[in-house]
């Protein structure tokens, strides 16, 4: 079911590759009246699927690259997965080459490319976020004296490096020690006039994250998921790009998500269309629940990756026409607040190789994907590379994602688990705690 004057593309590109992207170009090429979805530069494992095209090769930073292969096929409509294409200013190339692209200009990607241009937003807008303040290099003293500050105030001290990191730029400081100890290295070297590290006071809660569908001004929310960030069970480790993810959230019901679309989404829309700036793509809201409320932890201007992979799954309604119509800045006048959602849940633990969140091992042979397959869980492929004799290799941190899918949160793990456990490769990690500790629902989550 879409909204009646909404346009079905038939033939969409989706630049990336990754997990997120398999989850998207799987989500779009399963929808009615879709004949083709091209991903450049995809993967073998993508290739595979039913109406799934790949472009391998295609850099998807290369924005000449990318208009090409949206011309090639005249696709109606461009969705860019990750952070870095949009933050080199592939969706303005597209979109002066006057094609549909669903992905922020370069401008509005500062959102996450900068995360004290996040916090100058986000104040302006009147967006409650952790009390931070930004450091250039040189300004090590007064970063000190800052973090002295937080911690005579009886707060804990987070460390984030200004630009854009992979998730891995953050340290969630344990004592104030470390963080005068720390502050320092992402200072030297770093230019004097631009902002190197924020420092951010730490805020206790569960994370959420709310991803809306935007088209300048309105702001449709896909359903929510949490991601688990740290490396290992219970929350220890260092955080990573995420290690599994969950949906619904069942501390945040709808109305708390409408909230969240009402008190974040909207006024940081608002404040960047003020700045002629105005944000067409998915903005991601990372969200700390504290005993106050949600406050932003960050912006991101694209899907999760593994949030995409639990969140698309579980969207009623096909997704291609509300994107285009966004990426026209006309999202239909009096739209739901809430994309519709299978009352089904989604656990999606991810698989990762050795040495993860650093550099990681390749090469592996990965063994049971076809058992993992066979257990009913949806496999969604990030770093793997077709192997000359067949199945996959690891050729990546973040290698796959597995999603189980159930009418509770605790039958979507009992699949996911079943399916992760049967998938081995020398060195894999990966968490067995995603969605096991569930909070006491504050409502029916979504
Ligand atoms: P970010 O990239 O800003 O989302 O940070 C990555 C992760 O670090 C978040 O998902 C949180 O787990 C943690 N984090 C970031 N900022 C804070 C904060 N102010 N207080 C507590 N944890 C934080
Ligand atoms: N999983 C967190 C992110 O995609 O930024």
């Amino acid at each position: 079911m879409s909204p009646p004057n909404l346009v079905m593309p038939t033939r969409v590109l989706v630049v990336g590759g990754g997990g997120r992207e398999h989850a998207l170009a799987w989500k779009l090429a399963g929808e009615p009246g879709v004949n083709e979805v091209v991903v450049a530069p995809g993967s073998a494992a993508m290739a595979t699927e039913a109406r799934l095209r790949i472009l391998p090769g295609t850099d998807p930073l290369d924005a000449g690259a990318i208009v090409a292969a949206a011309r090639a096929p005249s696709a109606e409509l461009v969705v860019v997965g990750p952070e870095a294409p949009l933050a080199v200013g592939v969706a303005d190339a597209l979109a002066d080459a006057g094609i549909a692209v669903f992905g922020p200009s370069l401008a509005a990607s500062r959102l996450e490319t900068s995360k004290a241009f996040c916090h100058e937003v986000a104040a302006a807008a009147g967006v409650r976020m952790a009390i931070a303040r930004a450091f250039a290099g040189g300004e090590t003293e007064a970063a000190v004296a800052f973090i002295r500050e937080l911690f005579t105030a009886g707060r804990g001290i987070v460390l984030k490096a200004d630009g854009l990191a992979g998730g891995k730029g953050v340290i969630v400081t344990e004592t104030v020690e470390q963080a005068l100890e720390l502050a320092p290295s992402f200072l030297v070297g770093r230019a004097l006039d631009a902002p190197a590290l924020v420092v951010e006071e730490r805020l206790e809660g569960r994370e959420a994250s709310v991803i809306a569908i935007c088209d300048g001004t309105r702001a449709v929310a896909l359903p929510a998921a949490r991601d688990h960030k740290r490396l290992c069970d219970g929350d220890r480790g260092p955080n990573t790009g995420g290690m599994g993810a969950f949906s619904p959230v069942p501390d945040l019901d709808d109305a708390a998500v409408e909230a969240v679309l009402e008190t974040v989404h909207r006024p940081i829309l608002a404040e960047m269309a003020r700045r002629g700036t105005p944000f067409r793509g998915f903005l991601y809201a990372g969200l700390m629940l504290t005993g106050d409320g949600p406050a932003l932890l960050e912006c991101n201007v694209r899907l999760g990756d593994p949030e995409a992979q639990v969140m698309l799954p579980r969207v009623a309604i096909a997704l291609g026409p509300l994107l285009l119509a966004a990426a026209r800045g006309r999202l239909p006048v009096g739209i739901p607040d809430l994309v519709p959602t299978i009352r089904s849940a989604a656990v999606g633990i991810v698989l990762a190789a050795e040495g993860y969140p650093g550099t990681p091992r390749r090469g592996d042979p990965i063994d049971g994907l076809d058992a993992a397959l066979a257990s009913g869980a949806l496999i969604f492929h990030a770093g793997t590379v077709a192997r000359p004799g067949g199945g996959y290799g690891t050729n990546g941190g973040r290698v796959l994602t597995v999603v189980g899918r159930g009418a509770s949160l605790d039958a979507a793990r009992e699949v996911g688990e079943r399916a992760a456990d049967a998938i081995t490769w020398e060195g894999l990690q990966r968490r067995h705690d995603i969605a096991a500790d569930l909070p006491v629902p504050a409502g029916a989550g979504r």
